[in-house]
């Protein structure tokens, strides 16, 4: 028989819904029993093992959802909505400080079990602030994509309009799902409950809706993640920031981060005049969601004009427009 670590082990990655986990145990197990003479027993495990991979490999190239358990149902589905991505860090342009950090996260949570098993938890409740295009909802994406987890978006700003005054239980609901089904959980525009302002008509709920939800966080202790972003850091509490295990500052990227961003995007299509440094230097002020814009609509241009590649001048028409539309960026999320 399997030893009584073991099946614990197997049971708590079944209940973190670990799969990997769990048939990581399973090898474990009929090594055990190999070892011990038991090779028969340890022949049905391993194919047992082999099948469920199969069948886990089967699904994935079916596109289907690797946890189909995670879509919301019910009422959740008119609060959350869910996305599986793909994003991988590599895709981001950051600062070292910021990619080092990211990576810290993703690591500590790759790691869980193994904190867990020492009595210490990963790193799980994010703040991310920082002026709109600059990759907070990607980074949500992102580390779902890494950790191959859904991604669960919560819209405070909707969650409270349209459900004025029962806010606070629909947000226990989340939380109960944040405890059940393991993902990410991005809290968009957190603002919207955790600034000092507020309507006056309004300031009641709001207060109420922020206590519960740092409630919520503080007694968590999912392997969930929980991510905020606020394009508003001005306006937070300054008692919200010390519950969340990391708060992680975006910016408007540097001309080299510019260039890079640009260089991604554009990648094969781009011309041999491309001067990456100099456009770096003609985009100054704008955000990463716009650069990737101007990006595509020069590429756009290209395709649609027959031509296979982009050159230096349809890049600088691209950012010089965006940069003529600045005043609306406001608006940008
Ligand atoms: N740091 C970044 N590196 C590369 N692309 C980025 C970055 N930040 C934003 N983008 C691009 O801009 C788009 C919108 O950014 P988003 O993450 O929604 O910004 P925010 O949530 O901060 O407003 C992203 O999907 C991506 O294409
Ligand atoms: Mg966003």
């Amino acid at each position: 028989m399997a030893s009584a670590d073991q099946i614990k082990a197997l049971l708590r990655s079944f209940v973190d819904r670990d799969d990997a986990q769990f048939l990581s145990i399973a090898m474990q197990v009929a090594a055990y029993e190999a070892k011990r003479g038991h090779g028969k027993l340890a022949e049905e495990i391993k194919d047992l093992i082999d099948a469920a991979k199969e069948q886990r490999a089967g699904r994935e190239l079916l596109g289907r959802d690797p946890t189909p358990i995670s879509r919301p149902r019910g009422e959740l589905a008119n609060l959350v909505s869910v996305t599986y991505p793909r994003d991988k860090l590599v895709r981001m342009v950051t600062s070292e400080t910021v990619r080092e950090r990211l990576l810290r996260i993703i690591r500590e949570q790759r790691h869980f079990q193994r904190l867990r098993e020492h009595g210490l938890a990963p790193r799980r409740r994010l703040l991310l602030t920082g002026p709109p295009g600059t990759g907070k909802t990607l980074t949500a994406s992102v580390l779902a994509g890494e950790l191959g987890l859904p991604l669960f978006l919560v819209r405070l700003e909707v969650l409270i309009s349209k459900f004025l005054g029962e806010t606070a239980a629909k947000l226990r609901l989340i939380f109960d799902a944040v405890r059940d089904t393991r993902g990410v959980y991005l809290f968009d525009e957190f603002d919207a409950i955790a600034s000092q302002r507020g309507m006056s008509n309004e300031v009641g709920e709001i207060r109420r809706v922020l206590n519960s939800f740092l409630q919520f966080i503080e007694h968590n202790d999912s392997h969930s993640l929980i991510v905020a972003a606020t394009n508003h850091p001005e306006l937070l509490d300054h008692a919200v920031y010390r519950r969340f295990d990391d708060v992680i500052e975006y910016d408007l990227p540097s001309p080299a981060q510019v260039a890079d961003t640009l260089r991604g995007r554009v990648h094969k299509f781009a011309g041999s005049d491309v001067d990456w440094a100099e456009l770096g230097m003609v985009a100054s002020g704008l955000s990463y969601a716009e650069i990737t814009r101007a990006a595509d609509e020069a590429m756009k241009d290209a395709i649609i004009g027959d031509r296979m590649s982009v050159t230096q001048a349809d890049l600088k028409a691209a950012l010089t427009e965006r940069l003529a539309m600045r005043p609306a960026r406001a608006t940008l999320t």
